[in-house]
């Protein structure tokens, strides 16, 4: 594996904060998109950074699914439950993910490797918005969303648009509706075009985009220069307290283009 060498790691990072607009950029070395190493390197930043900022006492994490999150769910540490009573819960409901990346898996990798615990959201796929309303209120559906709701932690990736489209199998007509409308990032069921413009929005159950400016702490981990333009129009509305955990790849092409 090629690790790039990452001069003036600090100052690109406080460089990338500024331009995006937010709290923190930790950068790791390396191209996330190309080596599956850099992806353990994120996820240790993601286990440090935790370390740093949960709280003493019980703390409720909100996790959203992806490859990504997959990966760093491995590299959290059972140090992580010392002092502290960690519980997981999926941020959203299902988004027609395949089981390994699901936000509900990730909860149960992220609570086995911390030693803490999770609570898992069961709402079917494609269910009509009908059949949704009375399973909300089902004790089961409504504790966890209650949960989701007072979490004080956030942590979730950011895909591209086109991938996205067709890794929840979106219709034909609803793929052509992103493609004209430019969109070029998803977060939360939202697509964005460049300018953080939302231009549609797959509705489910759970956290909006919006609900993040009352939570202390939120996490983005996006890496791979493939995923720069992604990542630069998700930031145009990401909360400010925002910490964006990337690599040198992705940091690099943003910085260059910008
Ligand atoms: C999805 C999340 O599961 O993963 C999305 O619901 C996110 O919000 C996406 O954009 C990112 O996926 P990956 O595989 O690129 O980490």
């Amino acid at each position: 594996i090629v690790v790039g060498k990452l001069k003036n790691n600090s100052v690109a990072a406080e460089r990338l904060a500024s331009f995006l607009g937010i709290e923190r950029v930790i950068i790791v070395p390396g191209d996330s998109n190309h080596h599956q190493k850099i992806l353990e390197l994120m996820g240790q930043e993601l286990n440090q950074l935790l370390t740093q900022v949960l709280p003493v006492g019980n703390s409720t994490i909100a996790v959203m699914g992806g490859t990504t999150m997959a990966a760093v769910a491995q590299a959290l540490s059972p140090q992580l439950s010392k002092n502290r009573d960690l519980l997981f819960v999926p941020a959203r409901g299902g988004l027609g993910e395949q089981f390994s990346i699901q936000a509900n898996t990730i909860c149960a990798e992220m609570a086995y490797h911390s030693g803490g615990r999770y609570r898992v959201l069961y709402i079917p796929e494609d269910i009509s918005a009908q059949s949704v309303s009375p399973l909300l209120k089902e004790p089961v559906v409504k504790t966890v969303l209650d949960l989701i709701n007072q979490s004080n932690v956030v942590i979730h990736s950011i895909g591209r648009a086109a991938t996205m489209a067709n890794r929840r199998n979106m219709s034909a007509s609803e793929k052509k509706l992103l493609t004209q409308k430019q969109a070029v990032s998803e977060a939360f069921g939202v697509f964005l075009d460049a300018k953080g413009k939302v231009v549609y929005k797959i509705p489910k159950v759970g956290l909006q985009v919006s609900d993040l400016t009352n939570v202390s702490h939120v996490i983005a981990i996006a890496g791979g220069a493939i995923k720069a333009t992604a990542i630069c129009s998700y930031m145009k509305i990401a909360p400010h307290q925002t910490v964006l955990i990337t690599d040198e790849a992705a940091s690099e092409a943003i910085l260059r283009d910008n």
